[in-house]
């Protein structure tokens, strides 16, 4: 039987090498064999203040990365969150299902409140990880293909279908995450103690995926590395950890084969070869997006394509939801 798949970026800052090996990628290879839904969570990115403008420039270019890499409207269903409007009418009743506690204890919103005042976090990123249900919960997904960051979201998703369905009869497939075994958490080059994030302020750390190759190579010479001069995998040495770890996934080398690949060389070696590596990685992807960049109309007419498509499966299972609740 053929397996739905959902998964979605925020167009919340320009994507990063590490959305695209733990997310995007990965995405790419389960399309052919699977019933795919790919969205861009623009709803999830006003949970933090967006500049309006930036905001819709950076959602057209994220469709515009999402087919550069590989991701094609014939085989999989590519669209906006906002708008398939059942995303939100689902996320509001599972608000009313869905206990305080539960979101409390996730593990995101726990730091982002630790990093500024809980005065200014707003309602809706607190409430997140529901909208977040919903938009699984919505085709029947069975798989969610994430980086590591996301299992918590997933696993509550699960708890919020168990719920529903042990209340109300069988209603929503309960889903299940996909974390790719190596690329799934790529950490700041220039603290390796920190996931690699879109939404960091300081741009050393992060190769955006539109980044031009002398600045890729810049980055990765200057990333942080420890005073250890072997190449190994090594929890005490997050630095050429991570440095190894964006290898072995970029080339599809086991970590065994990456180390045997660096025995008896130095930190520049790696350094160097992982610069080459990124940016032949890159190098397609960026061309292929500025080709669609150059065609707005066209991504247009595949955004309002998908948009139709996905509507008509997540309107059935709105719909199936609201009289279960007695709401029709
Ligand atoms: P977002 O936009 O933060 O990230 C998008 C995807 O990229 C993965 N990712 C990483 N993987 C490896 N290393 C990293 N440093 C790294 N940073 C990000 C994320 O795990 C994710 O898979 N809440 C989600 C978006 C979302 C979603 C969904 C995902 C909304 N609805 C439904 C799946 C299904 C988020 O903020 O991802």
């Amino acid at each position: 039987m053929q397996k739905r798949v959902l998964s979605g970026i925020q167009p919340s800052g320009e994507l990063t090498l590490g959305n695209y090996l733990g997310a995007l990628r990965r995405w790419v290879s389960m399309q052919d064999k699977n019933e795919s839904y790919f969205c861009i969570v623009d709803l999830h990115a006003i949970t933090e203040p967006q500049d309006p403008q930036d905001l819709r420039r950076r959602t057209r270019d994220i469709a515009a990365l999402y087919l550069a890499a590989g991701l094609d409207s014939a085989k999989s269903i590519i669209f906006v969150q906002s708008h398939v409007r059942a995303h939100s009418e689902l996320g509001w009743i599972l608000n009313c299902m869905t206990p305080m506690g539960w979101l409390e204890r996730m593990t995101q919103f726990k730091d982002k409140v630790a990093k500024g005042s809980a005065e200014r976090v707003s309602v809706g990123l607190f409430d997140y990880p529901v909208l977040m249900a919903a938009d699984i919960l919505l085709y029947q997904a069975h798989l969610v293909p994430v980086g590591d960051d996301q299992r918590q979201h997933v696993e509550f998703t699960r708890d919020v279908a168990l719920r529903f369905n042990h209340r109300f009869g069988d209603t929503f497939t309960i889903p299940e995450p996909l974390i790719g075994d190596t690329g799934a958490r790529i950490m700041s080059l220039s603290d390796p103690t920190k996931k690699m994030s879109k939404s960091d302020e300081d741009p050393s750390g992060t190769i955006a995926l539109l980044d031009p190759p002398e600045l890729v190579r810049r980055k990765i010479m200057r990333a942080k590395t420890d005073s250890g001069t072997e190449p190994r995998f090594d929890d005490e040495r997050p630095g050429i950890t991570n440095l190894l770890e964006i290898f072995s996934a970029l080339t599809g080398k086991s970590r065994a084969e990456t180390e045997a690949h660096f025995a008896g060389r130095g930190y520049g070696d790696v350094k160097r070869e992982l610069a080459d590596a990124t940016i032949t990685a890159l190098e397609p992807l960026q061309r292929e997006h500025q080709r669609y960049t150059d065609d707005p109309a066209e991504l247009d007419r595949e955004l309002r394509k998908g948009c139709e498509r996905a509507s008509v499966v997540a309107e059935q299972t709105l719909r199936d939801v609201q009289e279960k609740v007695g709401l029709r």
